[in-house]
């Protein structure tokens, strides 16, 4: 797995920098190229020289003298198949959090479309402080992986968590994350996203809550995972992800033609989207002025995409439910011919219309179901696309 693979190395300032070049050996002696990269405060703890006779490479201590040298923080980030840091201080990772790029490490990362690991090493109070959680969420929620940390004794004597977890824990993650970096690659996957509008006039609209994040999350868990990506989104504020193909649509008229071209050479349908289940019958030509006291507006079907659009690929649906959460989600998965359902709870505090985090149970058509914790949508979307990757294997 390691053969030939382009691993960054990141080592930032933790009593623990010294296990850190048993990793540079390890991963050398496995046939990666590993590129090192220590901040300055790792450099006062360990010599560069050493990682530089583990890996036979040259080592990045300073982004300016690097450049000098002709490696520049772009090259490392577009090379790198992996990115490591270990290990991780809590201020690296605070800085990794806040998208700060003041150093060889930190733009390295910035800029790479490669998996990043994370393996933080610090005192427990430290690890354990509120800042330094909030911060791994945000780089897990960015689909970071975090190893650790482990607990046991600690520099300062004391024991508990905040131990760099064992270097065989760190290479199992890598190879983990590399299988899965490629698990989709070749696979063409049309994900949906966001809130249709249906127009009422030239002014307003009927719409719904959804924001768009769990749709974008999945196209950028696809694409991490080397899947060729078309993100179909009704209106959304998020920023277009990189590397997908970004498809902008309005209403669900538009998402259902949108989704039936895309769908044409694709190996799965992912729809995520919120897509209004009624639109105006007819729509005014000019803005509708305040007149009496009450006012109808005749609403029709919109068209049933999931249902309508039929073809050999992987078909998966989200039910957003405020009741009777799975046996609706199992009635609907019949209904419109899915693979998987993903259902969640939209009563539930922090899951659901604009939350960062999702409570979901997926369900496949075997009727299996499977409840997850509250998670990041980033987690949510890499979950379903384990099972869209099993499925793959044994296509429908
Ligand atoms: C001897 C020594 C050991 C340290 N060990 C840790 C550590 O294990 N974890 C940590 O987060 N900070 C540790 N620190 C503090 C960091 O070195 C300090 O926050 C530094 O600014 C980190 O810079 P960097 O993240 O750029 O490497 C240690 C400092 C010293 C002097």
């Amino acid at each position: 797995m390691l053969n030939d693979k382009t691993v960054v190395l990141g080592v930032s300032g933790s009593i623990a920098v010294y296990k850190a070049a048993d990793l540079a050996s390890k991963l050398t002696q496995a046939g990666a190229k590993v590129n090192v990269i220590m901040t300055e405060s790792a450099t006062r703890l360990v010599a560069p020289l050493t990682f530089h006779s583990l890996t036979d490479r040259p080592v990045v201590t300073s982004m300016w003298q690097a450049r000098e040298a002709g490696i520049g923080h772009i090259t490392l980030a577009d090379t790198a198949d992996i990115v490591v840091i270990a290990p991780a201080t809590a201020n690296t990772i605070a800085r990794l959090a806040a998208g700060i790029a003041d150093d060889m490490l930190t733009a390295t990362v910035l800029a790479t479309r490669a998996p990043v690991i994370i393996a933080p090493a610090m005192h427990t109070n430290m690890f354990r402080n509120q800042i330094t959680q909030d911060n791994l969420a945000r780089l897990r929620a960015r689909g970071f992986t975090i190893v650790g940390p482990a607990r046991g004794r600690l520099a300062s004597g004391a024991t508990g968590e905040g131990r760099l977890v064992e270097i065989g824990e760190i290479i199992d993650a890598i190879e983990k994350t590399l299988q899965k970096s490629a698990d989709l690659s070749g696979k063409r996957i049309v994900v949906t996203a966001g809130g249709t509008q249906e127009p009422i006039d030239p002014a307003r609209h009927i719409g719904n809550r959804s924001s768009g994040k769990m749709g974008f999350a999945l196209a950028e868990a696809a694409r991490d995972r080397g899947a060729e990506v078309t993100l179909i989104t009704a209106p959304s504020h998020l920023p277009e992800p990189g590397g997908v193909a970004v498809v902008r649509v309005t209403t669900a008229a538009e998402m259902k033609a949108a989704v039936a071209k895309a769908v044409k050479q694709a190996d799965a349908l992912i729809m995520a989207a919120a897509v209004a289940d009624y639109q105006p019958k007819s729509r005014a030509q000019a803005k509708i002025k305040k007149q009496s006291p009450e006012m109808t507006l005749e609403l029709v079907r919109t068209p049933d995409i999931l249902s309508e659009v039929t073809g050999s690929f992987i078909k998966v649906g989200f039910a957003a439910e405020s009741e009777d959460l799975v046996a609706n989600a199992q009635k609907k998965l019949k209904q419109k011919g899915l693979d998987l359902i993903v259902a969640n709870d939209i009563t539930e505090p922090e899951s659901g219309f604009g939350a960062d985090t999702n409570k979901v149970t997926m369900i496949d058509k075997e009727g299996n179901a499977e409840s997850l914790p509250l998670m990041s949508k980033r987690e949510v979307a890499e979950r379903i696309l384990d099972k869209v990757a099993g499925m793959g294997e044994n296509p429908p």
